[in-house]
């Protein structure tokens, strides 16, 4: 069942209910100022950082679901009996004649009617300003004149959104506003006399009949969103918040006359002004800024060019990978979708979804590494930045802080370190940007550890510190150690926590000097061998090779202890027991050693890949996607932690975890089996499920973390929407390996592998100074490349040479 449909035209999600199986959101924002927004207008506003600079307040573990928002309510009174509704249906929950919601690419709209008249709501992050716009046009649809009131409503969060959640014998006697020209402007300055330079406005481009600012004037002590004694009374009280909680909110009668129309803007802004700056009269914050903003956006037609230029904005950042075949879901996930959700996985990190709370996680360095991956093509020089930032936090031993606020930029040291996949994922991250740009000088940037430029060394040598710190924490059988976890967060083989509340990430001794991983000695072989290049490009061959016998012995280590007869082995454990073996009772075999070490080519020449991958297929697949292990853990695993806690089928216990899907799907490219590598693709990605979103129940247009297994209670269901580095490397694994235009060092390759009816595509690929147009004829192949001609000219190989200079390229490529 679907509950709405893919516009490609307008590159939007188009949602016909607002009673979806889970709320369906979108991302507005592009650099600093964010927004979530559900498809019933729920969601919160932030700047920077969800945690420290949170600007709208949400209710967490709520019922219903999805509650608090930015609301407006209509409030029709033109016949006898009022009625109160609301363009998004929630909070009020009256039932419209029609309702229409559209997810686009960094706004989203909203249209409903009820009794004839019309609300149309577009929302929207402007690409220079720190602000959300609301424009809201009314028009009444009756065949005589309408008697409205709107009401607009949002209620502040006091900025720090983990503090503003428990600190109340503070935070009841802090909120403090200032409400000008009426309350057609409300500004919001809690904590702005003391230690913060910053206020939030909320602003109406019109003279209002009303406002309020306390929430218990608007609502009601007593009373929720739903029913605000306001709106009942029709009658705003003009309230000034001293304390407990500050909202804003402005009432607007209307007299629209039959087919009138009326469109008012709203905006919510974030204001900074410097220290010596602060205020205009003692106790008066100083609003030029402020009015700026306002001013900026008081007329549609700004608006309208607003929005324009941010539609312009996408539509230049998605030419740069666009694909033209004859595969609908193919083209709308490669050209529109996917590579959105990288933006926003590239923006956000782990921090802020409908499943983060933003108050947990920040910048997850193994995260933010990945989403680089799938990001580096749009826009490289933020790639070049995040880069440097995520390295800054790296430690002199090569190790690094687990995850970093990205307000402050520095390590969490409540997480601390000791995630041994970590150091590597820089160097995975690095080399793609380099790949991407041929930008050399970022590897002689001088780049500080933990924070600190007193012993800062070159990205280069931030990248060696990773590659030796795998290559000098081995265990027993010349494998990686895992440390606390590797990529796998709840495979914590050094922690045996006994007591409810332990985190199982940082409980135990992270220096576990014997439990190791199969799956890091796949990274150290895939992205050692990168290191390598980048070592070569900078003219050090005596690196390269050194690194080259570095990568050989884990190669080794792997093929043999890392390899259980028909798969290889996930792990050995405190005790050196093989985890994820046939030995094993429960969990004998995992995905991601499966996925990883095929894709870096360990085992391919040996024959061993194959194997691995149809023990794959045989254990681990599903008709939803494949399973991350077999059999689920049914009990609790005091040796193993955190992934034998989940009930089975669920998580890392036995759930499709989505992330490692496109690796098994990379590898089967690796081995030329493009038919099963789409197969893969297919099973997990959001076009190609939007039929069954009562299973499924999230958002049809992106992918989720998980997908329940075939364990679980409810097989096939998604959670954990929007943040997963799922979104980069199923982009990577579609873009580079299935349609095969993968950039290397010396130019782009064009290599696909796919399944043998895909037939002939058409590819434009921005690559450094130069546009791609490239044309791949099938020929019914899954693999391999019989002719390729540029600009006229046939070359042999598959790598198109970078001409510096040459602006346009035409490919042909042969398949055969
Ligand atoms: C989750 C993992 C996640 C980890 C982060 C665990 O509870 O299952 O997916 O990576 O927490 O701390
Ligand atoms: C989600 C985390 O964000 C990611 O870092 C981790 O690799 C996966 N869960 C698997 O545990």
């Amino acid at each position: 069942m679907k509950y709405g449909f893919f516009d490609d035209a307008a590159l939007e999600y188009v949602i016909t209910t607002p009673k979806t199986p889970l709320p369906w959101i979108n991302y507005l924002g592009n650099k600093e100022f964010f927004s979530l927004i559900s498809n019933t207008c729920g969601g919160y506003t932030f700047f920077k950082d969800a945690k420290l600079l949170r600007l709208t307040r949400y209710r967490y573990n709520n019922v219903p679901y999805d509650n608090n928002g930015k609301y407006f309510y209509i409030k029709d009174t033109t016949d006898s009996e009022a009625v109160v509704w609301n363009p998004g249906w929630q909070p009020v929950k009256t039932a419209l004649d029609k309702y229409e919601c559209r997810h686009g690419l960094g706004y989203s709209t909203f249209t409903s009617t009820k009794n004839d008249v019309e609300a149309k709501v577009l929302t929207f992050v402007p690409m220079n300003d720190n602000c959300e716009i609301s424009k809201v046009t009314i028009t009444n649809n009756k065949d005589k004149a309408a008697k409205l009131s709107l009401f607009s409503y949002v209620e502040w969060c006091l900025w720090n959104a983990d503090d503003d959640m428990k600190n109340f014998q503070r935070n009841l006697s802090t909120g403090e506003v200032e409400v000008t020209d009426g309350g057609s402007t409300i500004y919001h300055k809690t904590e702005y006399r003391e230690r913060r330079n910053h206020y939030a406005i909320y602003s109406v481009n019109t003279a209002v009949d009303g406002f309020d600012t306390s929430r218990d004037a608007f609502l009601g002590a007593y009373n929720g969103p739903d029913s605000p004694d306001v709106v009942a009374a029709g009658k705003a009280t003009n309230s000034v918040a001293s304390g407990w909680s500050p909202i804003a909110s402005q009432q607007i009668n209307l007299e629209l006359k039959a087919g009138e129309s009326k469109t008012f803007i709203f905006i919510l802004g974030y204001i900074e002004n410097p220290e010596d700056d602060k205020w205009e009269a003692p106790g008066v914050v100083n609003k030029k800024p402020a009015l700026k903003m306002i001013d900026a956006y008081k007329s549609e037609a700004a608006v309208d060019a607003a929005l324009s230029e941010l539609k312009s904005y996408w539509k230049d950042l998605l030419s740069n990978y666009h694909i033209s075949s004859s595969n609908e879901k193919v083209d709308r996930m490669v050209n529109i979708w996917n590579q959105y959700q990288c933006m926003v996985t590239f923006n956000m990190s782990r921090s802020a979804s409908y499943y983060e709370s933003g108050i947990g996680r920040g910048m997850g360095f193994r995260d933010s590494c990945q989403d680089l991956l799938g990001f580096v093509h749009l826009i490289p020089d933020r790639a070049r930045q995040r880069i440097i930032d995520i390295a800054s936090t790296q430690f002199q031993d090569g190790s690094a802080y687990h995850q970093y606020q990205p307000l402050t930029k520095k390590g969490n040291s409540d997480i601390g370190s000791g995630f041994n996949d970590d150091p590597l994922w820089l160097i995975a991250g690095t080399s793609a940007y380099v790949r991407e740009t041929g930008d050399l000088s970022i590897l002689k940037e001088m780049v500080p550890f933990d924070n600190d430029m007193s012993v800062a060394k070159t990205l280069m040598g931030h990248l060696k510190c990773s590659f030796d710190f795998t290559a000098t924490h081995k265990g027993p059988h010349g494998l990686p150690l895992i440390g606390r976890a590797d990529w796998n967060d709840c495979l914590n083989l050094n922690c045996f926590s006994e007591h409810p509340g332990e985190s199982f990430q940082t409980f135990g001794p992270s220096e576990g000097p014997v439990a190791e991983s199969v799956f890091i000695a796949g990274m150290f072989v895939k992205y050692g061998e990168e290191y390598a290049q980048l070592a070569e490009l900078l003219g050090d061959q005596a690196e390269a090779d050194r690194a080259r016998d570095e990568i050989k012995k884990v190669y080794e280590a792997a093929i043999t202890a890392g390899w259980d007869g028909e798969w290889f082995v996930r792990a050995y454990d405190s005790h050196s027991n093989k985890v994820g073996s046939k030995e094993c009772e429960e969990g004998q075999i995992y995905i991601e050693p499966q996925g990883f070490c095929v894709l870096a080519g360990i085992g391919v020449k040996e024959g061993l890949a194959e194997k691995a991958l149809k023990s794959v297929e045989e254990r681990l697949d599903t008709k939803y996607g494949v399973m991350i292990l077999q059999p689920a853990y049914t009990k609790y695993h005091l040796e193993l932690g955190e992934v034998s806690s989940y009930p089975p089928g669920y998580k890392e216990n036995a759930g499709i975890f989505c992330h490692n899907n496109p690796w098994v799907s990379i590898a089967e490219t690796v081995l030329g089996h493009g038919d099963r590598a789409f197969e893969i693709y297919k099973k997990t990605c959001p076009a190609y499920i939007e039929e069954i979103s009562d299973v499924h129940c999230t958002e049809p247009y992106v992918y989720s973390q998980m997908v329940a297994g075939r364990d679980a209670k409810f097989f096939g269901q998604g959670k954990n929407s929007w943040l997963t580095g799922t979104a980069a490397w199923t982009f990577v694994n579609i873009s580079q390996y299935i349609l095969g235009v993968y950039p290397t060092h010396n130019g782009l390759s064009i290599d696909p592998c796919v399944p043998a009816d895909f037939g002939d595509f058409e590819i434009t690929r921005k690559y450094r100074d130069a546009v791609y147009h490239i044309s791949v004829k099938q020929n019914g192949a899954q693999k391999g490349i019989k002719k390729l001609t540029v600009n006229g000219k046939e070359v042999s190989g598959s790598v198109i040479p970078y001409e510096s200079g040459v602006k346009e390229y035409t490919v042909e490529a042969v398949m055969g």
